[in-house]
């Protein structure tokens, strides 16, 4: 196949940024998408050039770094996929495809594809565990779960904190990040102590980093590559309101 890049350049955070377009007239369909990327860099590495920066780590969709903007969408769009597991295939021969970074204030551009999603780490750290007392380990059994419970809790475990549903939401909302962690451990017993304390301390800290409110546009679920559901934003809504008005 032979491609046409547009690829979002920028040197560092405080560096304006720009689009340079570049040929790639030698992929194999079944390349991945970062597999592309890597055949890219390896002909600007051999002409001198800085390669193009982009985050990646497991390359199987669970480690959720290789958050970019492909086409305008996050992820690519081809539904329930990050971008490492997007395949060359998708793409049709002699097709021009623009590549950029997740645009959103709380996620300032590092250099070219890679942008600072230490806020989703503060949101985390703000309330996103389970406090465990040291001591033996108990009984496997020792605790009942009901099976919807651990399987709606599991959905919401699948997210992987990639940043997707940030980058679509044209508030750059938080909204279905935030309530996929909290409707992951506050649906386990486990969770159910600290669930107060912890939808108040997360949606603070969300708000504090400047991520913006949700407005149900759907964009999120859309493009979000674990398929998290909006219920759980309705979901976090209910815990948050029962939470402020225990406070009260
Ligand atoms: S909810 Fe989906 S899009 Fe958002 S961070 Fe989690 S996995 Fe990524
Ligand atoms: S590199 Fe880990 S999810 Fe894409």
């Amino acid at each position: 196949m032979k491609l046409t890049l547009k690829i979002w350049r920028q040197k560092d955070a405080k560096s304006a940024g720009s689009f340079v377009t570049y040929d790639a007239p030698d992929v194999n369909p079944e390349m991945s998408f970062l597999e592309m990327l890597d055949v890219v860099n390896e002909g600007l590495i051999a002409r001198g050039e800085e390669p193009i920066a982009f985050d990646s780590d497991c390359r199987e969709g669970i480690c959720g770094t290789c958050g970019m903007v492909i086409n305008g969408i996050a992820h690519g769009g081809l539904r329930g996929t990050t971008a490492c597991q997007l395949h060359m295939r998708h793409f049709k021969d002699g097709q021009t495809i623009t590549i950029e970074p997740w645009r959103a204030k709380a996620f300032p551009v590092i250099k070219d594809l890679i942008v600072d999603r230490t806020a989703f780490d503060r949101i985390i750290q703000a309330g996103g565990f389970v406090s465990v007392n040291t001591g033996g380990t108990p009984d496997a059994n020792a605790l009942p779960v009901a099976k919807t419970a651990a399987e709606e809790s599991m959905d919401a475990a699948a997210c992987i904190g990639c940043g997707a549903c940030v980058a679509a939401c044209k508030n750059a909302s938080a909204m279905l990040f935030v309530s996929a962690k909290i409707g992951h451990l506050s649906l386990l017993p486990q969770g159910k102590p600290e669930r107060d304390r912890r939808a108040v301390n997360m949606v603070q800290q969300m708000d504090a980093e400047a991520f913006g409110n949700c407005t149900v546009t759907g964009s999120c679920e859309a493009v979000c590559p674990k398929e998290i559901s909006l219920d759980f934003i309705a979901r976090l809504n209910r815990e948050f309101g029962k939470a402020l008005l225990k406070q009260k």
